[in-house]
């Protein structure tokens, strides 16, 4: 039988343990085919085959499927209004401040808040990050806390002499804001949410889900944040009626249980 697109995006989404029909289709379908072009791959069924068999062939799958892009900084403004007007507030009413960064891609995120919390002066006792991703590969990456030059194009000069150590066009991140930040694979669409944060960042993955899961998957956040928590999203994803998840619109892109 000859598979066609849906039915092998089935049996490609149980090889994979990712539930593929809750990306969009035409992104999904447009990334399968041009990796299929790139290994001279005829159809789904050969696809389906090497996904099966070839140990290499899946890992290229996943890494072509999930986009990893990420920087320090990301969306200056946010960052700042998070410094400026949201940490104040959650260390003023909370002795411990529960933040998890969901989808931290290569760290860059989590790294941020960590910065951010130090030039701060909050005693490192009084917060834990939890950056998750469901890519293996990219956590490693995060793990080792080394960036090229794009990923702090945004950061500013005195922060990146301060936190940085430039090792052959690399920078290599400050040890001491490494330890603050715990890394850990998590699957949005599959697995549990811990409950009670204080803070959680969901950002630029939204954009990767059919609007069916994004309603889902902001309903499972908005519930495991506690009572005047903050929801951290992507610029250029917006929550129409944040009202119906039982949040408000606090500033562009934050949004408050
Ligand atoms: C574009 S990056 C965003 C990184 C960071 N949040 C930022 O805004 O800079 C998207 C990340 O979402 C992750 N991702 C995709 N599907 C996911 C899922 N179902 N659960 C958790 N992470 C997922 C990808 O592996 C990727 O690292």
């Amino acid at each position: 039988m000859t598979l066609n697109f849906t039915e092998f995006r089935k049996r490609a989404s149980r090889n994979i343990n990712i539930d593929l029909s809750s990306y969009k289709t035409k992104r999904v379908k447009r990334r399968i085919n041009s990796l299929m072009d790139k290994n001279d791959i005829k159809d789904y069924n050969e696809c389906l085959d090497l996904l099966k068999t070839d140990k290499d062939f899946k890992k290229e799958f996943l890494d072509h499927f999930t986009i990893n892009t990420s920087e320090f900084f990301r969306n200056p403004k946010n960052f700042n209004y998070l410094k400026e007007e949201v940490f104040p507030e959650l260390f003023e009413h909370n002795n411990k401040v529960k933040i998890w960064s969901a989808a931290c891609s290569d760290g860059s995120e989590p790294y941020t808040l960590a910065i951010i919390l130090n030039e701060l002066g909050i005693n490192p006792r009084r917060f834990e990050i939890l950056a998750t991703d469901i890519d293996h590969q990219i956590l490693k990456t995060a793990k080792k806390g080394i960036y090229n030059e794009n990923s702090v194009k945004k950061t500013e000069t005195a922060i990146l002499n301060k936190y940085f150590t430039e090792q052959n066009d690399r920078y290599v991140l400050d040890p001491k804001i490494k330890n603050k930040v715990n890394f850990k694979q998590h699957n949005l669409l599959t697995d549990s949410y811990r409950s009670k944060w204080n803070l959680i960042l969901c950002r630029n993955v939204f954009i990767y889900f059919t609007k069916e899961t994004k309603k889902k998957i902001t309903q499972k956040l908005s519930n495991a944040l506690i009572k005047d928590g903050f929801l951290f999203l992507g610029n250029t994803e917006y929550l129409l009626k944040p009202d119906s998840y039982g949040l408000t619109k606090e500033y562009t892109s934050f949004y408050r249980r």
